[in-house]
Order: C-alpha cells, then structure tokens, then sequence
C-alpha cells in the first residue's frame, strides 16, 4: 500500500495460462480492488463489426499482441476511470517494454507507483496442458478444464447452467505461438521490474490455493 496516497497498483505476470486471470479474481475479491484484465476488454472489443474491432480481432486470433499504440490508449483510459483511482490488478498489462514505459510515464505525471509486480512462473508443458483443456461460460465467465476441473455436467457451468465455450485463441497452435510470443516480448519485462526493485516471483504450478498463499505472501 503506497502510505502517501493510499492507492495499490498490483501487476500480475506470467505466460499464457499461468493463473493470472484466477489469481487475479480471488484477489480483487479479497482485497477489493479492481480487476483490469486486458484480454478481457480485447474480447469484448473483437466482438464488435467495426475498425477497431476487426483489427483487434486479426491479431488477438492469432495469438498476436495487439499493436502498442491501441494497447496503451485503451487500457490508460481505462485506468482514468473513477473506479481505478483507489488502485486496481492490472492483469496482462503491460506485455511489452513500451507499454511498461508508457505506464511508468503515466503514473509518474499522476504521482503515482506500482506498488508490486507477481510474477507467475509455470512451465511450458504445463501451460499448454492448461489452455488446451481449458472451458469458459459463457453467461458468468467461471473457468473448467476437461481434465482438472470438469463441469459436472460436460458443456453447462455448474454455477449458473451457462453455456461452455473454448476461447478461439486456445487451439494448440495458436497456444502454442501465444507462448513463443510471451518468451519473446513479454518474458523480458521480468528483468525490467526486477531492476526496479518491486519484482516477486512466485511458482504457479501447485494448486490454485496453494499459489493464491504465495501470491499474497508476496504483496505483504
Ligand atoms: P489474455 O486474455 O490476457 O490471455 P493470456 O495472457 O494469454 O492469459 P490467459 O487468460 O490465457 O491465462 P491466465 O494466465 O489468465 O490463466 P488462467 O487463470 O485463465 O490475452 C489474450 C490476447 O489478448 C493476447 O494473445 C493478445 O492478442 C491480446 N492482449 C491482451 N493483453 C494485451 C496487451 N497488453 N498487449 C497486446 N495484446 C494484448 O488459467 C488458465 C487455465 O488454467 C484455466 O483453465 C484455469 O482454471 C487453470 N488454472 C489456473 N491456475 C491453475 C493451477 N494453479 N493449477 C491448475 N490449473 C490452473
């Protein structure tokens, strides 16, 4: 917690299907912050038929980062939002060194910091285990996977009888380039928050209860 202004800005990294998006929903519960997933406002976007959806839509089913600059504005904007003014879990943002600049430079005209940045470490075999069989609803968003954690009715969301969808970016091959693109533009922003000083690196491969203690272990 930043004492001068009482804010807390927590970054979540990690690969593709590392947890960020689970550890990331138990903790803005706990903690009552604002959860600002990325990919997220990217699938609401691919969906609309216009310019900025399509162009999203033509790199986020590839795999492919979407292009900086639409990034940046779409997510700053974002975190002007009343809502994010007392902090918020910036899940999957930044991903790249510009957008890590542009963040720093943004905060730093706005007086303030990011308090920490988790780093989510689970190996590759693991990750593609977890995005092939990975299940969504539709109507609440709760997340299943064929292997570890079946609905118990294949294809309906325990939670609200939902409807079950993969996500269109989680076919092996599309995982697959997801994972070479986190190795090449994303992996190095490690090292950049490690210089920085506000770098904890936590295992993500044991259970999802057992990496939530290690997360907030981190931020004490
Ligand atoms: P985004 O939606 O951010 O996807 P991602 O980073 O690829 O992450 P995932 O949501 O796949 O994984 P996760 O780490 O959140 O894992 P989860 O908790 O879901 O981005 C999608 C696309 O949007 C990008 O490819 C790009 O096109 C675009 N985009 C987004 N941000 C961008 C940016 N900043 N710049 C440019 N483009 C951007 O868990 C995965 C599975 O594992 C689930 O089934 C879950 O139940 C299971 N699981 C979780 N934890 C455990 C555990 N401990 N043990 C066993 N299973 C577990």
């Amino acid at each position: 917690m930043n004492a001068r202004d009482n804010t807390l800005y927590v970054i979540l990294l990690g690969a593709p299907g590392a947890g960020k998006g689970t550890q990331a929903v138990l903790l803005s519960q706990q903690a009552r912050l604002v959860h600002l997933a990325s990919g997220d406002l990217f699938r609401e976007v691919r969906q609309q038929d216009t310019e900025i959806g399509r162009l999203v839509k033509s790199y986020y089913d590839k795999g492919e980062l979407v292009p900086d600059d639409v990034t940046i504005r779409m997510i700053l904007e974002r975190l002007s939002q009343p809502d994010c003014q007392s902090g918020c879990l910036l899940d999957g943002f930044p991903r790249t060194l510009q957008q890590a600049l542009a963040l720093d430079d943004a905060f730093h005209a706005q007086g303030k910091r990011i308090e920490r940045v988790v780093s989510i470490a689970v190996e590759r075999a693991e990750l593609l285990r977890r995005l092939g069989g990975r299940w969504l609803c539709q109507r609440c968003g709760a997340s299943y996977h064929t292997v570890s954690a079946p609905p118990k009715v294949g294809g309906t969301c325990d939670r609200c009888g939902g409807e079950l969808y993969q996500r269109a970016d989680d076919t092996e091959e599309t995982a697959k380039n997801r994972l070479d693109v986190y190795d090449r533009q994303t992996a190095p922003l490690v090292d950049y928050y490690r210089t920085r000083d506000v770098l904890a690196e936590v295992n993500g491969q044991g259970q999802v209860e057992s990496v939530q203690a290690a997360v907030v272990a981190a931020l004490r």
